[in-house]
């Protein structure tokens, strides 16, 4: 045995104890009451703290182009050390295909991207950007490579036609895949700009405008109903309004395997923040909306625990409500934000998170708003199942040693200067939090104490479901 954490409360989705947890091999090899060193053991005393599973990130977007002329500020190093330091120890991340681009290719030149920089495990996820006769088995290939989830887009240059989305979604259904859709109408929003942008109404406000509420609900809809047409496996990523959840959560109780994913974003903030003078630092798609929307997201993130029974490795994750947090994160530096502050439409979309989620979302259980076992179940125990990842998301013997440390007495205030992104602002700036992580470990190995990442690049790995 290589380490012993020794009295700590270990939190899982269903319940938590005051245990000792063995180490060997980069696995959590036994949990339980006064388990015994061996010679070799380094004992971490974790009593006073709780211990939980590394969070699990299912929406990231490192190195990711926006248009010809951006980048999002993070690469597969600097976005992964972040995470860690904010006690994520896996993130699935995105292959974004050229249109024909051959998706066994598209990945293997995404993980020439990541491999060596990563220093969390990660996964990806598979872009569909169109639809030929090629695509069912190129899914198929990629699966047999360990993707699960396949993206698809509404809207955007590469929104598939209503037909293309259909054939997706009944691939998805023969092969066992999860369909992800980014759920905007595209319509909508483009004669909305258009619009807006005629009439001379181009600050960051006009960019909540031109996709308010029913710009997303109609979308959601409209997903559902196809999802319902092929029965497959529907995951909406980050959903940010009030009704667009309520038609998740009617397709859930009638049977449907729908998800939902939200970002601490759309928790925390309002569409206030598109008339500050920062406001461009906020625009992402779909954009921040009202109060209600906050309100009713809220609610689905606070119903307490679902899980009717013991966590175990192949059980579905619940899917009623919202199922799980994640980040979405996709921050642009300053100067290139700045690029559309005389017309919102020129503003690279993305907001940042990876350091922020669990930190936040663990301080609100902190401070009573809801359980850490809730939290866990939405931050690491549900997207790990729902996206194949067997080794992650709980504690219990067998499962990866991807271990956070939480000091509920520690008090945090984020600041750009104590985060540990590439990203030179962030809109989590002031904010503060109620406990915060303090050791990390990525399979048995300490990547981040005290406020200092002490991993590496290449320390993780690709993870294959
Ligand atoms: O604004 C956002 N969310 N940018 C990242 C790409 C996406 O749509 O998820
Ligand atoms: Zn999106
Ligand atoms: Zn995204």
């Amino acid at each position: 045995m290589n380490l012993l954490f020794k009295n700590g409360t270990v939190i899982n989705a269903n319940g938590r104890s005051v245990s000792d947890v063995a180490v060997d091999g980069g696995r959590i090899i036994a949990v339980g009451k006064n388990i015994e060193p061996g010679e070799q053991t380094k004992i971490i005393d974790a009593s006073g703290l709780l211990v939980l599973p590394g969070a699990v990130d299912v929406h990231t977007h490192f190195e990711l182009s926006f248009g010809d002329a951006f980048c999002s500020a993070d690469d597969f190093f600097t976005g992964t050390r972040a995470a860690a330091c904010g006690g994520v120890t896996s993130v699935i991340d995105f292959v974004t295909p050229e249109v024909d681009e051959d998706l066994v290719s598209a990945l293997r030149k995404r993980r020439e991207q990541a491999d060596n920089k990563v220093c969390i495990d990660y996964g990806l996820h598979m872009g569909i950007v169109g639809v030929n006769e090629r695509t069912f088995e190129e899914m198929q290939a990629v699966m047999a490579l360990g993707v699960r989830g396949f993206k698809v887009f509404t809207t955007y240059a590469f929104k598939l036609s209503d037909k293309e989305f259909r054939r997706t979604l009944s691939f998805a259904k023969d092969l066992g895949a999860v369909v992800m859709v980014h759920a905007e109408d595209h319509e909508m929003l483009e004669a909305n700009r258009a619009k807006f942008i005629a009439e001379g109404k181009t600050d960051p406000w006009y960019h909540y405008l031109s996709r308010p509420e029913e710009v997303e609900a109609k979308a959601v809809k409209y997903v559902i109903e196809a999802a319902k047409e092929t029965g497959a496996t529907v995951y909406i990523v980050h959903l940010a309004c009030a009704e667009g959840l309520r038609a998740v959560e009617a397709a859930q109780a009638e049977g449907y395997p729908i998800f939902a994913e939200t970002c601490p974003q759309y928790l925390h903030f309002t569409c206030d923040v598109y008339k500050r003078p920062d406001a461009r630092n906020f625009v992402c798609s779909p954009p921040i909306k009202g109060e209600e929307s906050r309100r009713v997201l809220w609610e689905a993130v606070t119903t307490p625990a679902l899980c009717a029974t013991p966590p175990r490795r192949g059980i579905t994750a619940s899917g009623r409500g919202i199922s799980s947090l994640a980040t979405d994160h996709c921050p642009f530096n300053s100067i290139d934000k700045d690029y559309g502050k005389d017309d919102f439409t020129m503003i690279p979309n993305g907001v940042m998170g990876v350091e922020n989620f669990y930190p936040y979302m663990l301080s609100e259980a902190n401070k009573g708003r809801l359980s850490f076992e809730r939290v866990v179940e939405l931050c690491s125990y549900n997207p790990a199942r729902i996206f194949g990842l067997s080794a992650k998301g709980e504690i219990a013997p067998g499962v990866d040693a991807d271990i956070v440390l939480y000091d509920m007495s520690k008090d945090f205030i984020i600041s750009q200067k104590n985060m540990h992104s590439a990203v030179n602002y962030t809109i989590w700036e002031g904010v503060n939090l109620k406990g915060y992580p303090i050791a990390t470990y990525s399979r048995g190995n300490l990547i981040f104490e005290n406020g200092v990442f002490c991993g590496e690049a290449g320390d993780g790995g690709y993870t294959a479901v």
